[in-house]
């Protein structure tokens, strides 16, 4: 089995419910996906993983998630050269539309120079948003799945469910299933 750690932070909760449904997706396709909350994780756990999915939300317009700022150094300590890595971000489109996923524009920020190989860039086609710091050079993918429980939850199975193929391929995973 590949060991495909996921590690959320949550004020409200909605991010660990991605979580959720994220490992539903990846269990239909016959793996394995260990979620365990950002405030219980260590680099340690980082290292071992052979794939990590990172799961934050944006508060405070464009501010990180608590407990995720607190793993910020730790994280920085681990090993994530070569790691693959996929990020999904929670946000609010039109009550934040000038910080929309913000917190995965700086898990980007320090991951990327760590040379993690991050996978899961998600096209901005279907998003109405003014500025996002989650943003890919060309401007037109996010660097990780955006999801808005507040503004478009009817669109969120379909969008983990493509997601989730999406990474899968990416990580050459079907292989495996
Ligand atoms: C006071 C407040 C501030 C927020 N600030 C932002 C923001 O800056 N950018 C954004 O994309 N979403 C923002 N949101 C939306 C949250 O990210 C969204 O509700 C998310 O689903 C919360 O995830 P959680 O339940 O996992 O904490 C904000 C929501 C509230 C209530």
């Amino acid at each position: 089995m590949t060991d495909i750690l996921l590690v959320f932070g949550t004020d409200t909760g909605n991010t660990e419910e991605v979580a959720e449904k994220v490992r539903k997706q990846f269990s239909e396709s016959g793996h394995e996906v260990e979620i365990m909350d950002v405030a219980d994780c260590s680099a340690d756990r980082i290292n071992e993983a052979v794939i990590c999915i990172f799961g934050i939300p944006t508060w405070d317009f464009g501010g990180i998630q608590g407990d995720w700022e607190d793993f910020k150094e730790e994280l920085e300590t681990a090993e994530l050269e070569g790691k693959k890595i996929a990020l999904y971000g929670l946000g609010d489109q039109f009550g934040y539309g000038d910080f929309f996923i913000d917190s995965v524009g700086w898990l980007h920020e320090i991951i990327q120079p760590m040379k993690a190989d991050i996978k899961g860039y998600w096209p901005i086609k279907g998003y109405e948003f003014t500025e996002s710091r989650a943003l890919s050079l060309c401007k037109t993918f996010f660097y990780g799945l955006a999801i808005d429980e507040d503004q478009q939850f009817e669109l969120s199975g379909e969008r983990i469910n493509a997601w989730v193929q999406q990474i899968l391929i990416e990580f050459e995973l079907e292989k495996l299933a």
